[in-house]
């Protein structure tokens, strides 16, 4: 049911109309249909020798431009800079409209209005993340002001690298008032329900929204703003101003959008029946229900719960206004997604950071003997600060109002973890800090998560990205062995170095050892506070499958534990995954010591499922591989080598007592592989085929020991808890 909105005048006046018409009464300043800049001046190469006739070989399908020709900077690709400007022309009318594309950044890539040398107006293009559309829009400047005066306009491409060009077309002095993009268009209605819904459509051009109340603007997202059939509706929580009237502004609408009508207020979410059903969606791998999710986040075990913080775009399909997203989940494998927990603020969106229980009080923020839950986040604004916020239920969180509790170092300066040192009785936090080109990372400790001091640096190794961001540092028993600890630290590509640490100073004994050993796994995080009666060390990374066309976009890993295990070269980590998922099995097919040649039938050929977990030991005896195709994936084993490839990508996985150890788990979102006791731990994220269900298991160049193999479907680990 549709509430009832106050729409408020401007709205009501957007036309339906788009692109533009030129009037009897307009004067075309340039059209670029002919072959040559004729008469502009033109510096650099960006725009190369005249108006490109459409798209440039490399570029994104350009339209919106009108006729052949059109001012396109992609000349020779982003990286190639210049400018573009007219000869002189009088202002004789009020508006000057105009059709802009391209890439969005207001001092690099502009087309400026001069008079008298000056700049007078200015427009960018729409661009500012990957992805996006080249299509051109109409957009316009009142110049009545100017009238009468003498002046140029001027087209800038300073920019390289991606979106790094400009594109311009139609420029036209008109009386009439353009039907182009309206500024500042608002809506105001009453905020009577929890949620507000917003149309996005992925890749349309970016707005800003935001919402004010009692004229404060109190929320602001960029969103990709359907103007008209959404993609997918994005949710804002407005239930803190209920029953209370709130104006929605966008700083720029298409003629014709219905963006700010369609939104609405309801209680429910939009499109639940196909919630966690989406085709591309991971059936037993953590993903938010709408919108994007990077780094975990505040990964910690608190009153009986785990919780999954995650870096969140609530408004967008890519990367951007990062707020943290939150999941709980009683056993790790079933998650329950919470609203979000941090709203970017005044000092900036919020990026990755960790969370801890703070047993003995220390921060004083516990109330009636509950030891507070603190997060320790990073403030990505202007400076770049480390921020706290904390909780005594789990799900209601204040930020702390003494914010920042330490101030900026670099720009570069960010994704604190922090833990309970109890040997020095003191809080330690690993900082990234990105210091005069190199990659650090900074200790501080402190007595009460307020106050921070510096107490070391550690330099990761120059020239690589080893620990570059997302830091984390703990202790493990080597072989299980509580009295023989080390730590590890541990960078966001899982590179690790293992060593001392005396609440001060890590001494690395071995650095740069490599963590996983597949493709499109980052920034992972273990769990802090995970009561010694477990004792596991658990960790959760960044699974990057990409899921075009749905309403949500990458995924974590499955959890893994971690250990530390003794091998000839050092104490090296293992990880595998943890044994709660087993709960999600249904029907197993078991072999046992089967024989199989070059030629044999395949043993799997009557088990076809969609989710499943494949475990296996196998002597290679004296074949040259062992060949699993799992749904269409390729996963081989040579034996000579003792490397394993996963969809082309190869490992080492040395043999353990003689025997290939296999644990594959396959979800939509693509394979995660074990191999040699942990030591080879392979995420291969990919949009896995629906339609092929089949496995095989293949010996070639000679007959292999299948000593055990299992394969169980998996169920959903959504809606069924
Ligand atoms: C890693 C990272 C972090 C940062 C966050 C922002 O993926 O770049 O360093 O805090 O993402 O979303």
């Amino acid at each position: 049911m549709r509430n009832t909105h106050i729409f408020t005048a401007v709205f009501l006046l957007i036309s339906a109309m788009a692109g533009t018409t030129t009037g009897a009464d307009d004067i075309v300043v340039a059209d670029f249909e002919k072959d040559t800049y004729e008469g502009w001046t033109v510096t650099g190469e960006a725009f190369g020798p005249g108006p490109a006739k459409g798209t440039l070989p490399g570029q994104m399908q350009v339209d919106g431009y009108q006729g052949q020709g059109l001012v396109n900077s992609f000349f020779n690709g982003d990286n190639s800079v210049g400018s573009l400007t007219s000869p002189q022309f009088r202002v004789e009318r009020k508006f000057i409209s105009f059709l802009i594309g391209g890439g969005r950044n207001p001092e690099q890539l502009v087309l400026q209005l001069l008079v008298d040398g000056r700049v007078v107006r200015s427009a960018t293009g729409l661009n500012d993340t990957a992805g996006g559309s080249e299509a051109l829009e109409v957009d316009s400047w009142d110049v009545t002001e100017l009238a009468g005066k003498m002046a140029t306009v001027r087209v800038i491409d300073a920019a390289q690298g991606g979106w790094g060009h400009i594109n311009v077309d139609h420029l036209v002095q008109t009386n009439v008032k353009p039907q182009g993009a309206i500024r500042d268009a608002e809506r105001t209605l009453v905020a009577a329900a929890r949620y507000l819904h917003i149309p996005v459509k992925n890749g349309a051009p970016k707005r800003v929204l935001s919402l004010l109340v009692d004229g404060q603007v109190i929320v602001r997202n960029d969103v990709e703003l359907a103007d008209g059939d959404p993609d997918w509706w994005a949710t804002m929580d407005i239930s803190a101003w209920r029953g209370k009237p709130v104006t929605l502004r966008v700083d720029k609408l298409s003629a014709g959008s219905t963006a700010l009508s369609r939104m609405e207020t309801s209680d429910q979410l939009k499109d639940m029946a196909a919630l966690y059903r989406e085709p591309l969606r991971g059936q037993f791998h953590f993903s938010p229900q709408r919108g994007w999710n990077n780094d975990p986040n505040g990964c910690v075990f608190y009153n009986g719960e785990y919780h999954l913080f995650f870096q969140h775009n609530p408004y967008g399909w890519g990367w951007g206004n990062m707020h943290w997203g939150h999941a709980v989940s009683k056993d790790l494998v079933h998650w329950e997604e919470l609203g979000d927990t941090l709203l970017p603020d005044a000092m900036g969106p919020m990026f990755s950071g960790s969370a801890v229980v703070d047993w003995k009080n220390t921060s004083g923020f516990g109330k009636g003997g509950q030891p507070p839950l603190v997060l320790i986040y990073t403030a990505a604004g202007n400076p770049t600060v480390q921020g706290i916020a904390y909780s005594t239920d789990g799900r209601n969180f204040t930020k702390y109002s003494g914010n920042p509790v330490l101030q900026q170092i670099t720009g570069g300066n960010r994704d604190p973890k922090v833990f309970w040192h109890e040997p020095t009785q003191k809080w330690v936090m690993v900082l990234y800090v990105e210091l005069q080109g190199k990659h650090t990372i900074h200790f501080f400790t402190s007595p009460d998560l307020r106050e921070w001091t510096l107490a070391s640096i550690t330099e990761g190794v120059a020239g690589t990205a080893f620990l570059f961001e997302c830091p984390d540092f703990f202790e493990l028993p080597v072989d299980g062995d509580v009295t023989k600890k080390k730590w590890v630290l541990l960078g966001a590509n899982s590179e690790y170095a293992v060593g001392t640490f005396d609440g001060t100073h890590f001494k690395p004994e071995q650095t740069k050892l490599p963590g996983h050993r597949g493709r499109g796994f980052y920034a992972p995080q273990t769990f802090s506070d995970i009561p010694e009666s477990d004792g596991r060390r658990i960790q959760i990374g960044w699974f990057q499958t990409e899921t075009r066309g749905m309403s949500f976009n990458q995924s974590m890993t499955v959890p893994l534990e971690l250990k530390l295990v003794s091998t000839t070269e050092g104490p090296r980590l293992t990880f595998s995954p943890v044994k709660e998922l087993e709960s999600l099995r249904g029907k197993t097919l078991a072999l046992e010591s089967l024989t199989l040649k070059p030629g044999d039938k395949n043993p799997l050929d009557e088990f076809q499922v969609e989710l499943l977990e494949l475990r296996t030991e196998i002597e290679p005896g004296d074949a040259n591989e062992v060949v699993f195709n799992i749904r269409d994936s390729m996963i081989i084993y040579e034996t000579k080598t003792q490397e394993l490839t996963v969809n082309g990508q190869r490992a080492p996985a040395p043999l353990r007592d003689g025997k290939l150890q296999l644990t594959i788990y396959c979800d939509r979102t693509g394979l995660e592989v074990f191999a040699s006791d942990g030591l080879c731990y392979m995420p291969v994220p990919f949009n896995c085929k629906p339609e092929n269900r089949r496995i095989f298991l293949e010996a070639r160049g000679g007959s292999i020991g299948v000593k055990m193999l299992q394969v169980h479907e998996l169920r959903s680990a959504w809606n069924t808890k």
